[in-house]
């Protein structure tokens, strides 16, 4: 059970359908220093034990992550989340309000807390959700320590929000796999930075910006570009798929693979290399869950353009376009 290879790659990578034995298999190999890719409600996590700097070190490695970009820490609960850090009365709120679920907070780490320099990228602050997905809270709960886990896929990818997925991305490269089926929400959790005066939304996800404000009861603070307050993982481009992406069409060329929303170009499918709709129905909650399953089987149509229909910027709809928009971003 111990972690072999201590380079990227080379590793068995185990996959274990959820359940008693998954837990305790998980919880025995982050005790070991190893990596362990888990279903959690936003997409799949590559986890680590976030108290030792060797096993984050192996999240860097296994991702081919370029920088030491800050990681999210995963903790059982908000006691737990407080011995990590520090808790304003903003960032009470929204842990009340939202966790366990898809939100995180950046709040100053406190001095009793844990988690090692390395997962917070040497900064004073620290990035701490409280998962709802049963299997992620379990795995947490047995380990009984802070879990740093970005995105299960290789730097710069679409994230995985099935065990196929992180298959695909992380084979040889992590010990073990939990396949606890699809991810309901489908997008990364809302960040939001709880360090200063007021929130600053430095990711949008299903928490939206309607549901913050409604909490705290105040507007958020616009971040200033270039500012010293960013979401380092977040800047030009991500969530790429190898097609170049199209966005906001509404007449689609013939070389293109279509994905649409609420029919908008289903009359225009005929002429599509491929057609996929993120919601027949227009649910933005659909769409986002469908968003980078979808993108992916485009993309492995093989199609070299990806056209997407124009999606609402309402409630969770602006997470979508944010991440739309990074998986068009010049390359
Ligand atoms: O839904 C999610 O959040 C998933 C699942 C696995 O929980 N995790 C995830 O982690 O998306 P990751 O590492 O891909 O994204 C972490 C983001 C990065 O954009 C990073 O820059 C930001 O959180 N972040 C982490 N710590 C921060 C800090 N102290 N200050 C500002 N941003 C921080
Ligand atoms: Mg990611």
């Amino acid at each position: 059970m111990r972690p072999t290879a201590h380079s990227g790659e080379n590793r068995t990578t185990r996959l274990m359908a959820a359940g008693t034995e998954a837990i305790q298999a998980a919880a025995a190999v982050l005790h070991a220093g190893g990596l362990v890719a888990l279903p959690t409600e936003t997409v799949y996590g590559l986890g680590a034990d976030a108290t030792s700097g060797e096993a984050v070190a192996r999240i860097y490695e296994a991702k081919a992550r370029p920088s030491f970009n800050p990681l999210i820490s995963h903790v059982a609960d908000l006691a737990a989340a407080q011995r990590e850090g520090l808790f304003n009365a903003d960032a009470l709120a929204l842990a009340r309000a939202f966790w366990p679920g898809p939100m995180t907070l950046v709040v100053p780490a406190a001095p009793s807390g844990t988690v090692c320099a390395l997962a917070r990228a040497g900064l004073d602050s620290v990035a701490l959700r409280v998962p709802a997905h049963p299997v992620a809270h379990q795995v947490i709960a047995a380990f009984g320590k802070p879990v740093a886990a970005p995105s299960a896929n290789r730097s710069g990818r679409i994230s995985p929000t099935a065990a196929a997925h992180v298959m695909q991305e992380l084979e040889g490269r992590c010990d073990l796999v939990v396949d606890g089926g699809a991810c309901a929400v489908g997008l990364e959790s809302t960040i939001i930075d709880c360090t200063g005066d007021a929130p600053a939304l430095l990711r949008p996800g299903s928490v939206s910006r309607e549901d913050i404000e409604r909490v705290t009861g105040k507007a958020l603070r616009a971040i200033e570009p270039g500012g010293a307050i960013t979401a380092p993982g977040m800047l030009a481009s991500h969530y790429a798929p190898n097609a170049k992406v199209r966005l906001d069409v509404t007449t689609i060329e013939p070389v293109e693979a279509v994905l649409d929303f609420g029919g908008a170009l289903g009359a225009q499918a005929m002429k599509a290399a491929a057609y996929l709709d993120l919601s027949p129905h227009k649910d933005l909650r659909v769409a986002a869950a469908n968003l980078f399953d979808m993108l992916r089987r485009l993309d492995e149509s093989g199609t070299a353009r990806i056209a997407v229909a124009p999606i609402p910027r309402e409630g969770i709809g602006e997470a979508i376009n944010d991440r739309l928009a990074r998986a068009a971003a010049p390359r």
